[in-house]
């Protein structure tokens, strides 16, 4: 049973400080997963703090992998491409990537094997892996396409398969299971999302092509461990910089931060918005772009968030609506259907918890229109279960009038345990 975490969060005047932000979440997964089946040991520096990430580590033991941890840094002792067979159902916990990303791993292994999820992810719709792993010979049951699922693997074949949805979880599952496949897999996604799957495939000495929209990897292919410090997840880090947006004259420093072109989004729009960001270093790390930035909040204008950027920013949107109505002229969000699939409906979730600071908000089936100038007011929030919603809140919270309670404060912990209480050191009341 989960237990229930109220948090209070009050109003700020400020927004100051230094943050090193744990590994990002979604190079943790495919790390984690790629060594274990990598050849030799890999070490693996700042793994993301979050459940959802333990959540992989733990299936990947009981697929027979084994791994330390000691404190933020794991050292997996790869097995090779070939897994052994887990003598329980995988559980997957609240983690979408681990459910669909690890799905294309067992899928080309020759023994069954039952992905289970809490109750958020049993309600998320796993068709889109279900299809095209079925296509390369897997057999796959689940409850009318959402989890638990029942996977029998097989020797697989490779694909040609047009992705009908942008999804990189989806993506990176067919590249896994190319991996896996006798052929070579090509996959096309309908635009350009995060590409961590090839660079991590890439740093673990996978090749892959790519050409426009399609990615290519020839089956059989080994992989060997290796050693690798993660960057700090911007997606995490999207709550410290929206919280520096609401305040002009607020200084924030992120060291060691994610910088990948197809994650980094986020930092344009930001600045499009007002927000003073200056990168003051930059490295490549294993294929990824690192970078340290300096932030200053200033006068904060509206945006439109629509195509193509909808896709790019899927995780940082719920805070960026969350400080809409403190905006200039406020922001409009279209084409973000995919956010009433998320751990929670996203759209929903927003749109309740504005109201219920007595924003004015509009709902539409693929987005959100909130006007700026708003004033909101403390009030009683829930997080529906959902770590971005919780922490969005909490950063809209700061600008409020009046204490604001979130219910469900705990979620946070899916994607990042320490959230509140570095937050807390950053503002200054
Ligand atoms: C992720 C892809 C996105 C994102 C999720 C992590 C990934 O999901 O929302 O938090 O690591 O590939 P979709 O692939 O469903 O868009």
């Amino acid at each position: 049973m989960r237990t229930e975490t109220a948090t209070i969060v009050r109003p700020a005047r400020d927004v100051r400080g230094s943050v090193s932000l744990p590994g990002d979440k979604s190079i943790s997964h495919r790390y984690a997963m790629l060594a274990g089946i990598a050849e030799g040991p890999s070490r693996l520096e700042n793994y993301s703090t979050g459940a959802d990430c333990a959540s992989t580590l733990e299936c990947m033991r009981s697929l027979g992998v084994e791994w330390q941890r000691k404190d933020n840094v794991i050292e997996v002792q790869g097995r090779g491409l070939v897994l052994g067979a887990p003598a329980r159902p995988l559980d997957c916990g609240n983690s979408g990537s681990t459910m669909r990303m690890l799905s294309g791993i067992v899928a080309g292994q020759k023994f069954i094997s039952e992905m289970v999820g809490d109750e958020s992810l049993s309600r998320r719709p796993m068709e889109r892996v279900i299809k095209p792993l079925t296509a390369m010979g897997a057999q796959i049951e689940s409850q009318g396409g959402k989890p638990p699922l029942r996977i029998t693997g097989a020797g697989l074949k490779a694909i040609d398969y047009k992705m009908p949805v942008a999804s990189a979880q989806v993506k990176t599952c067919l590249l896994f299971a190319g991996l896996l496949a006798e052929g070579e897999t090509r996959v096309e996604e309908p635009l350009r999302t995060r590409d961590h799957g090839e660079v991590a495939l890439r740093a673990f000495g996978a090749q892959l092509q790519r050409q426009g929209n399609q990615v290519r990897i020839r089956g059989g292919q080994r992989l060997r461990g290796m050693a690798a410090r993660i960057p700090g997840d911007l997606s995490s880090a999207a709550f410290f910089l929206c919280a520096a947006a609401m305040f002009p004259g607020s200084q924030l420093t992120l060291p060691n931060l994610l910088m990948n072109p197809t994650r980094a989004r986020l930092l344009d729009v930001l600045m499009q918005m007002g927000l003073h960001i200056s990168v003051v270093q930059l490295e490549e790390i294993h294929g990824e772009m690192v970078g340290s930035l300096q932030v200053e909040g200033a006068k904060l204008k509206g945006v439109t968030i629509a195509g193509a950027d909808s896709a790019a920013l899927i995780d940082e949107i719920p805070v960026l609506a969350a400080i809409a109505p403190y905006t200039e002229q406020g922001i409009e969000v279209r084409d973000a259907r995919e956010l009433r699939v998320k751990e929670s409906d996203r759209i929903a979730a927003v749109a309740t918890n504005l109201r219920r600071m007595g924003a004015q908000v509009e709902e539409r089936e693929d987005g959100l229109k909130i006007p700026g100038g708003q004033a909101l007011r403390g009030a009683e929030l829930d997080s529906f279960g959902d770590h971005r919603i919780a922490m969005a809140f909490a950063v809209a919270a700061l600008r409020a009038r009046g204490e604001t309670l979130i219910r469900g404060a705990e979620s946070a912990a899916i994607s990042y345990p320490a959230f509140f209480e570095t937050l807390e050191e950053l503002v200054k009341a």
